[in-house]
């Protein structure tokens, strides 16, 4: 061909632009559990996609993986009415969201839609839904103290602005409640309550019961029980991650509440092994772990003149399982583990949180020395009484052996007093060092 006419197609196509309302779209081959697979049309991974379904309907589901030409999607909604051959077509441009004080007493699923019945306000500010963690070397430390309202957390385990901890209980020891009595007494501006994978029943309750009126205020709810497909359980805990992060942008205070951390591990666990990731450690997959990390390292505190982002993220944990590879990673990401014991809880010692098997890691940077001090001695005496619980209804201790055992048998009802405290009891921060000397016996 002629050079000069080659020269003039080559840039006559380049010129040439898609017709306008021109759409590409792939065609639904197979469907596993709840896998599409989708083929002719080239999808980016996490793109979004319009499934058609029989009737009129469609389903919104996006891209998890590929595997050479074929791309696999999971549904974002329960899936009815598909077949084979039906139109897949992906919707463009990155996902955003509106986000702003209308969510403010709001419960919404993980598509930001209202679960409570109320139409919600076309506000807010736009964002993108993805969002990545800042830089670490340019993160404001964690320096100040977080009021949470509850005495044996403010007191012994004390919350920095920006710290991440996990609430690791098994099931009915008072979770839930502890959450609920947190969200309440918070001094936190803005509470994201998210409600990952559990049961739908719970839901309810906790709005009802746990978080009353007051507490949802000024609270966000995001919810998506564990009915809802999987990549809606990860997407509603990506959800509340990012409206988290847009209020600290906003220079608020803002505490995070994520129950539960194991279930969005499961979520992300189905997903991958649907899609053919081996499982490697008791059957999670790699890639829940990277994903576990990714998800924490949004939350803590962003760039000054940001505001603070604290989290708390239940953990299950059944009686001592120390295998469950769920926990250990949490341990290891976390800055701090509260845990919930069923004993305590049985005796009626409620919120039932076991001393001796917590730590807040940042404590000792955010509370002066005495404080400090205090606590520990407090921790020593609580220790100390635990090695003898057992034998005192028997009258197996002999006092005036051990002058530290003593104190410990002797200071445990106020110290127990201390520790315990009812659903709407609140003490603030500024009494937490008073409260502690006083269950020691010290003079202020
Ligand atoms: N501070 C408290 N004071 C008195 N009772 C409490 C307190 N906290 C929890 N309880 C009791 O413990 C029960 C279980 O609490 P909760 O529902 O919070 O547990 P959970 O760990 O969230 O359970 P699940 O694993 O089922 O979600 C409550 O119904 C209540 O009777
Ligand atoms: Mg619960």
């Amino acid at each position: 061909m002629d050079s000069r006419l080659q020269q003039a197609l080559s840039s006559a196509l380049d010129d040439f632009e898609p017709a306008p309302g021109f759409r590409h779209y792939g065609r639904l081959v197979r469907v596993t559990g709840l896998t599409l697979e989708v083929v002719g049309c080239q999808l980016v991974m996490g793109q979004r996609c319009r499934v058609d379904c029989a009737g009129g309907a469609t389903l919104l589901a996006e891209v998890v993986g590929f595997n050479r030409d074929v791309s696999y999607l999971m549904p974002l909604q329960p899936m009815s009415g598909l077949y084979a051959g039906a139109r897949v077509l992906p919707i463009p441009g990155e996902e955003t969201i509106r986000v702003g004080d209308h969510l403010l007493g709001r419960v919404l699923d993980g598509l930001l839609q209202p679960l409570d019945g109320r139409p919600l306000a076309e506000a807010g500010e736009r964002v993108s839904l993805m969002s990545s963690p800042p830089n670490p070397l340019l993160r404001t430390p964690v320096r100040e103290p977080l009021d949470v309202g509850v005495r044996a957390i403010n007191g012994l385990l004390t919350v920095g602005k920006g710290q991440r901890l996990g609430l690791f209980a098994g099931s009915g020891v008072g979770k839930s409640m502890l959450l609920g009595m947190m969200t309440r007494n918070t001094t936190a501006q803005i509470v994201v309550v998210g409600l990952i994978g559990e049961r739908g029943r719970e839901v309810r309750e906790f709005i009802e019961h746990s978080l009353g009126s007051e507490g949802l205020a000024r609270a966000v709810v995001i919810a998506a029980p564990a009915d809802q497909s999987p990549l809606m359980r990860l997407r509603a805990a990506q959800l509340c991650h990012r409206i988290a992060e847009y209020f600290r942008e906003q220079g608020q205070d803002v505490l995070l509440l994520m129950d539960s951390l194991t279930r969005y591990a499961q979520a992300q666990r189905e997903i991958a092994l649907a899609i053919g990731e081996p499982p490697a450690t008791r059957g999670y997959p790699p890639s829940v772990f990277s994903m576990l990390t990714q998800l924490v390292e949004r939350a803590g505190n962003g760039m000054a003149p940001n505001g603070s982002l604290s989290a708390f993220y239940t953990v299950l944990a059944e009686g001592d399982d120390q295998q469950d590879p769920v926990v250990d990673a949490a341990r290891a990401i976390l800055d701090g583990h509260i845990v919930l014991t069923r004993r305590l809880a049985e005796e009626g010692h409620y919120p039932a949180i076991d001393i001796g098997a917590s730590v807040s890691r940042v404590m000792p940077q955010v509370v002066p020395a005495e404080w400090q001090s205090l606590a520990v001695t407090l921790r020593q005496l609580w220790g100390r009484y635990q090695q003898v619980r057992e034998l005192l209804p028997l009258g197996g201790y002999q006092a005036g052996a051990d002058p530290q055992m003593d104190e410990a048998v002797q200071r445990y009802p106020a110290i127990a007093a201390l520790l315990q405290q009812g659903i709407h009891e609140v003490t603030p921060l500024a009494d937490a060092p008073a409260g502690l000397r006083q269950a020691l016996g010290r003079q202020g």
